[in-house]
């Protein structure tokens, strides 16, 4: 660690201190999108095109971030997103990440391109709350072998990943050449039949492209594990996740990783949430970088968000700690948005909250 923690007090401090934290690379794949990276900055500067109308004098002492998420109370709506490759920020990788994660009570999300195997991580950390991220790959065996695991490892949600049937073009990895070079280990991929494969490249390849929506609804129905799809950014799809068994949806352009000049998810969010936010569990991430954010997202509708790159600058500064510090800013900014926008408990939020803002947002 480089940075002194007690000078990073925002997650755009942890932003700076981990980028001299990291090999190059790695850097650029982390916090890299595809294509002009119209859509990444969009993420960040679309919740600063909304403006909070905050009330007064609500009496707001206790204040409640709790969420009800797939039925169950949650102690707050923050969710680590799911992510590849943690150990390229740290030794530790995503056992620090979990470790972080029990420590907030925010929920893990473990992607199948993880550094970390399905039942290794719940054996490291059996506190932490855990998602399952999948990929379904061509060799449906294999995916059904990484449910089974989940299950058995006590994991409480499939979040199967619809925006990569391949990769978006992202000229930073292209340029450093780091899909290309040697990965690292990835446990779940190589159970998933693929010995022998050795580049992030070759590892994406292994997805099945063909991928539609009756295979949700088998996943679905094969799978004791609630359902959600990520990477919805219009209704009518949002639609089609209810129809086909889906219990939520993540509104998500991928970090704008894939297509490049796709909608942002606070803009794409509030047509979702009209269309389905009655029968399904509707969660949104993207450039969430302030409790303000958060909150935002609360009112238009989402019952809960996912918070990537963030956790990973925590992560390569200083292990499962900046981690932690990360969620633990995040849920500090929450609760002085819910305090000073007026809203005692997280349910209370909705979007008369809200309304477009008067400044021109730039770009954060
Ligand atoms: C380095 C990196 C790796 C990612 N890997 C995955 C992945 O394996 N599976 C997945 O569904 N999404 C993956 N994502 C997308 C995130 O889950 C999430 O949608 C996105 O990062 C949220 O935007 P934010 O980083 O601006 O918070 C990845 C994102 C990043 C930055």
């Amino acid at each position: 660690m480089t940075a002194d923690p007690g000078q990073l007090i925002s997650l755009a401090d942890y932003e700076a201190a981990a980028e001299a934290s990291l090999q190059p690379g790695a850097h650029g794949y982390y916090y890299g999108g595809a294509g002009d990276e119209i859509t990444m900055r969009d993420n960040r500067a679309a919740w600063g095109r909304l403006a909070v109308r905050p009330r007064v004098l609500v009496g707001v002492s206790e204040r409640d971030p709790c969420v009800t998420l797939l039925g169950r109370r949650r102690p707050h709506p923050l969710i680590i997103a799911p992510m590849a490759y943690h150990k390229l920020a740290h030794p530790d990788g995503e056992i620090a990440t979990a470790t972080a994660a029990a420590a907030t009570g925010a929920i893990i999300c473990l992607s199948t391109f993880a550094t970390t195997g399905v039942a290794e991580l719940a054996r490291a950390v059996p506190d932490a709350p855990r998602w399952f991220q999948l990929y379904v790959f061509s060799d449906r065996g294999a995916s059904r072998e990484l449910v089974a695991q989940a299950v058995d490892h006590s994991y409480e949600a499939l979040v199967v990943t619809a925006d990569r049937p391949v990769s978006g073009v992202r000229q930073r990895d292209l340029r450093s050449g780091i899909e290309a070079a040697p990965a690292r280990f990835l446990p779940s991929a190589t159970a998933a039949g693929a010995d022998g494969v050795t580049t992030p490249a070759a590892f994406t390849a292994l997805i099945d492209a063909d991928l539609d929506w009756t295979d949700i609804e088998r996943v679905a129905a094969d799978s004791p594990l609630p359902v959600i799809v990520k990477g919805i950014l219009t209704p009518e799809d949002a639609l089609l996740a209810a129809e086909h068994g889906a219990r939520g949806v993540v509104v998500s352009n991928h970090g704008g990783r894939q297509l490049d000049t796709v909608l942002s998810g606070a803009d794409a969010l509030p047509a979702v949430v009209d269309a389905v936010g009655d029968r399904l569990d509707v969660l949104v991430d993207g450039g969430i970088r302030r409790g303000t954010d958060v909150l935002k997202a609360l009112a238009l509708g989402a019952r809960a968000v996912m918070i990537g790159r963030p956790v990973l600058w925590g992560l390569a500064v200083d292990g499962a700690g900046g981690a932690r510090r990360v969620i633990e800013i995040l849920l500090g900014e929450l609760d002085t948005a819910l305090a000073l926008g007026g809203a005692r408990r997280a349910s209370d939020l909705d979007r008369s909250f809200l309304c477009p803002a008067p400044w021109s947002a730039g770009q954060r």
